[in-house]
């Protein structure tokens, strides 16, 4: 059993619809999971939704509903919206499934067997919004606590806690000898700069039944619930252990536990049972920046107390705004990435949040950005170059592809190469101004050698030949190297140019794949041109 490349998203809390920054997360997972598949690897995608917590048992309340009621209802639109952005996840996580509980509950009684954990009381400040709480140091010099907060509340519980300290050095020699585990650098440094600088307190891993009731039981201690954030990181072995992966055996409370289905209805009814996957650990987690705590320093740490590996890597990703200001339900700020797809199709959408915005900075979204790159980048850059290609080889060879030319191949191997490479390194954006240097390339060509004026001249029948050659042989190495970004364009490229199947291995971008003599099928635009708004 080979250990497959498993790579998985936060999963989103169910207190809201979901809005562009779940969606761009999710793309950015599904180019990797689909471009570690093109290079021939087996992958396994999860993501998934965070149903437990004060914050979700909150909105619940404020909707008249019971939580799992509302859970249930919300877990709609965001299995909808994994269908709609073309996610290729292997499975889909809900906190509330037993599978998930059932190994919470079994790693809490192993540590609290193992000592790891203690009761004490405390006066804390806690968020609800960031379910976490909050200590003194974090005031700002008027009193008041950052706005990220939402509003913050005196505590005074006593708890269950999980022994952090004893851990602090181990971590912080595990992050410098690992450079790549947290990206980017900027990431890193800010991680080893806390842990450098304070000391960890324990973390408060209860919260009393009396006061959340949407949690899952303590086994040991049934005046509580779990924390939230103790629950909801589970899940990244939670899943691997229903899938019988033997990387994650946790001992006798969770062996045994065997293969249950996806927490995602319907069913597929021949979908499992299947053999058990080896996946953990994770090779990436794909995370938001204001999630990276949780990820470096608890699951880690819990992680060790558990005597399990810790995941390759977090790839941290930025916060997109709208129109320079946060996106924000209350004030109507947020970009609705159904209405976007719905208006401009899934591929534009895809194409835009990965082209513009790199994993790590933050980003602003603004409609006439969007209409922008749409317009230059996929209706007159690819779209054009391969419409027109096509149609030329329509028009003036019937359709039928001339014997083989390499004027192009330099070029394409140059993009394929590069292509693939940061491929390998999640380096998405820069994937994609690899493409387009083949793009831009290829429409450079057809202004250069002037198909239709070759055309006019029978003397020059053999240079058109040759012309054309390149030209449609580019667009299928496009359709390969775009693959992992906008799979449904690549698919239509492959069926314009009456290929069979789909170009999803890496190894097709090879030139010359193109058989002389190949009849093509009907050319179609691929990004319509439209009229951009009025700035
Ligand atoms: O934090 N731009 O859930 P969540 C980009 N349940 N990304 C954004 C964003 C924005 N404007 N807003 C949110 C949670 N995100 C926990 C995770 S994981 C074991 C538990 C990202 O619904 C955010 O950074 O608040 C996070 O990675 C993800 O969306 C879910 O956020
Ligand atoms: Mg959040």
């Amino acid at each position: 059993m080979s250990k497959r490349f498993y790579i998985t998203t936060a999963i989103d809390y169910v207190n809201g619809q979901p809005h562009l920054g779940h969606a761009y997360e999710k793309i950015i997972a599904d180019v990797i999971a689909r471009s570690r598949r093109a290079l021939g690897e087996e992958v396994f995608f999860l993501t998934g939704l965070d149903e437990h917590g004060q914050k979700v048992q909150q909105a619940a309340q404020a909707d008249g509903k019971s939580a799992q009621a509302y859970c249930d209802e919300l877990a709609v639109s965001w299995t909808a919206l994994a269908a709609k952005l073309g996610l290729t996840n292997d499975d889909f996580v809900r906190t509330t499934s037993s599978r998930h509980k059932e190994v919470v509950q079994a790693i809490l009684t192993k540590l609290h067997a193992e000592g790891h954990f203690y009761q004490a009381p405390r006066d804390g400040f806690y968020s609800t919004k960031e379910e976490t709480f909050v200590t003194e140091k974090e005031r700002l010099p008027d009193g008041t606590f950052p706005p990220h907060y939402g509003e913050v509340v005196k505590l005074s519980e006593t708890n269950w806690y999980f022994k952090l300290g004893a851990h602090q050095q181990w971590l912080i020699d595990h992050i410098e000898a690992n450079p790549s585990f947290i990206q980017p650098d900027y990431r890193r440094n800010e991680v080893l700069g806390f842990l450098k600088n304070n000391t960890l307190e324990d973390l408060c891993i209860s919260r009393p039944a009396a006061r959340l009731t949407w949690g899952i039981p303590i086994p040991f201690d049934t005046a509580y619930v779990t924390y939230v954030w103790f629950d909801a990181l589970v899940n990244y072995i939670s899943v691997p252990a229903a899938q019988g992966d033997p990387g994650v055996g946790l001992g006798s409370g969770v062996s045994g536990l065997g293969t249950s289905a996806s927490d995602q209805s319907p069913q597929p009814p021949d979908a499992r049972p299947h053999p058990p996957l080896s996946l953990w650990p994770a090779d990436a987690h794909v995370i938001g920046k204001d999630i990276v705590k949780f990820h470096a320093v608890y699951w880690p740490i819990m992680l060790k107390a558990m005597t399990l590996p810790l995941p390759k890597q977090l790839l941290v990703h930025g916060w997109w705004q709208k129109d320079g200001a946060k996106m924000s339900k209350s004030t109507g700020n947020v970009v609705d990435p159904v209405a976007v797809i719905d208006d401009w199709g899934l591929d534009a959408f895809r194409f835009y949040v990965v082209r513009e915005l790199d994993i790590g900075p933050d980003g602003n979204w603004t409609d006439a950005g969007f209409a922008a790159r749409y317009q230059a980048e996929l209706a007159n850059g690819l779209g054009n170059l391969v419409n027109r290609s096509l149609s030329m080889l329509k028009r003036y060879r019937n359709g039928v592809v001339p014997a083989r030319h390499d004027e192009l191949a330099p070029d394409a191997a140059q993009a394929a190469a590069d292509t693939i490479s940061h491929l390998r390194a999640s380096e998405l954006q820069k994937a994609l101004h690899s493409i387009w240097t083949l793009v831009t390339r290829a429409n450079q060509y057809v202004d250069q050698t002037a198909p239709f004026k070759l055309a006019k001249d029978p003397a020059q029948a053999a240079r058109l030949d040759e012309v054309l050659y390149n030209l449609v042989e580019s667009c299928r190495v496009l359709a390969v190297l775009l693959h992992p970004f906008i799979p449904g364009t690549s698919a239509k490229i492959y069926a314009q140019l009456n290929l069979p199947g789909t170009p999803d291995k890496l190894a097709l971008a090879t030139w010359g794949g193109l058989p002389p003599g190949q009849v093509i099928g009907e050319p179609a635009a691929l990004f319509p041109r439209r009229d951009t708004p009025k700035a």
